[in-house]
């Protein structure tokens, strides 16, 4: 893919381009009407990476469903996983329910093992995971994903809803910040 001249200076190249990603949540939109057909399905997302992901998965489910979102934030801005705290709190009930929790990226899988602890705590029916990607190396909790969209090398990814210190989450596709950008410390 050529860089076109109005990319951010920071974004060293397309690493999953806009094609990839459609064709991609097309068909992971697929898996999941199979899996849910039948199911009153609740997909909780989490705020705020997942915003461009969900919005385009969402459109090709075609399934009866209702949507809700968990905000999870952490202290420090930057590339490293941190402490979390909990922005918003989930408001439908999922007590009995086949629960659909979406996330932008499974890195080191603190944040999925936090929130699914707290999920499990309502009795959800079942609950399954999908994520636009996941970066296998940097796992450190025992948490697995049943939907991945791309498994991606050790890179710090910006676009499609993914952010660096809140930016770059408008790019239509996902991008490589360049490593001087985020080397912090
Ligand atoms: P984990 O808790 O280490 O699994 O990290 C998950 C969260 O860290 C994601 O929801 C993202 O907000 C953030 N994250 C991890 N890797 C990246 C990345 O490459 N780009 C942008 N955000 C990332
Ligand atoms: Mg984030």
């Amino acid at each position: 893919m050529r860089k076109p001249t109005n990319w951010p200076e920071e974004i060293a190249r397309a690493l999953i381009t806009e094609s990839q990603l459609k064709g991609r949540v097309r068909e992971l939109a697929r898996k999941i009407e199979h899996d849910f057909t039948g199911r009153d399905l609740v997909v909780v997302s989490l705020l705020n990476g997942t915003v461009m992901f969900l919005a385009d998965l969402l459109r090709h489910l075609s399934l009866p469903m209702r949507l809700d979102f968990i905000g999870v934030s952490s202290y420090r801005e930057g590339a490293e996983s941190r402490e979390l705290i909990f922005t918003k709190e989930l408001r439908l009930n999922v007590r009995g329910r086949d629960v659909l929790l979406v996330d932008d990226i499974l890195d080191t899988g603190t944040t999925l093992k936090r929130v699914l602890a707290k999920l499990r705590e309502l009795k959800p029916r079942r609950v399954k995971v999908c994520v636009l990607l996941e970066k296998k190396a940097r796992r450190v909790e025992r948490v697995r994903a049943d939907y991945v969209g791309f498994s991606i090398p050790d890179l710090f990814v910006v676009g499609y809803g993914l952010d660096f210190a809140e930016r770059h989450r408008n790019l239509p596709f996902v991008g490589v910040l360049r490593p001087q950008y985020y080397r912090i410390g």
